[in-house]
């Protein structure tokens, strides 16, 4: 029997490099797993919710949407997320509201919605997908750093206010994923992906930079019962890798 037989777990990001790992993950240790992205058409699961996490009413309304999808709501991935690059002074308006309201409000508005239901059925579990680069600074990505410590902090907090509840909220801190993030970034800038994440392995003490399923992996460890005294906790996924 899965770790997860009988839960129900919303993810958001859920097309993206780690989310879709996670879900398959949820899914193989059975879980029934809703789905939450832009466009969910391509991942297989459960219950699709697609929408923008920039509409407040959709961040709000997902936790409610997977409870009447799929009958109850156990644990919640916030693992959706934007990077911009720059200092603050090559960051443009735009820039600070996709980043601020994907990586911030959006996780704060499921968390929101999400622990009201969680608390009334006795307990559940989120884990957040922050940052190495939000615990200390990486340089020319100031705003993407900021939104990613707030992230750290809120689930601090949280992790603190309703563990009395039964409910218990951690987040993962990944240094480098090989996941569509990193790879059009290199991509952007010119370089060919393959070749630039091999490259970038090469700074990584542990020899590579992470696979997606080496982050999902410790997100199901923080949302599973083995973690059941964890509350609050940044766990950094790094390879051994300092931001620098
Ligand atoms: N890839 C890395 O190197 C890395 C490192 C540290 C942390 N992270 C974090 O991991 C998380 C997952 O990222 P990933 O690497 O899998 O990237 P990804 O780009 O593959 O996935 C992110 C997903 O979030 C979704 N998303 C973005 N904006 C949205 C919006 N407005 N509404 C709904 N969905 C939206 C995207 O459609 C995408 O599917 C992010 O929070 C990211 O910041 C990634």
């Amino acid at each position: 029997m899965g770790r997860f037989e009988g839960k129900v777990v919303l993810v958001t990001g859920a097309a993206g490099g780690i989310g879709l790992s996670v879900v398959q993950k949820f899914r193989a240790e059975g879980a029934k797993v809703a789905v939450a992205d832009r466009d969910t058409s391509a991942v297989a699961a459960d219950a699709h919710l697609p929408g923008n996490l920039l509409e407040p009413a959709y961040a709000d309304g997902l936790p409610g949407a997977a409870v009447a999808a799929l009958g109850r709501l156990d644990i919640v991935i916030n693992n959706a997320g934007v990077i911009t690059r720059g200092p603050v002074s090559e960051t443009s308006d735009a820039d600070w509201a996709l980043s601020v309201g994907v990586n911030m409000e959006a996780p704060f508005r499921v968390s929101r919605a999400a622990i009201n239901i969680m608390a009334e059925a006795g307990g559940g579990a989120i884990v957040n997908t922050a940052s190495c680069w939000g615990l200390r600074p990486g340089p020319n990505h100031a705003v993407y750093c900021m939104t990613k410590a707030a992230l750290a902090s809120l689930t601090q907090c949280m992790g603190m206010d309703h563990a009395h509840q039964g409910i218990r909220i951690n987040a993962v801190a990944p240094n480098e994923v090989n996941t569509p993030m990193l790879r059009t970034g290199f991509a952007k800038r010119g370089f060919d992906p393959d070749t630039a994440i091999a490259e970038l392995g090469k700074s990584v003490p542990i020899g590579h930079v992470a696979d997606p399923e080496e982050i999902a992996d410790v997100i199901l460890f923080l949302a599973s019962e083995d973690a059941r005294y964890m509350c609050g906790s940044i766990v950094e996924v790094n390879g051994g890798k300092p931001v620098k």
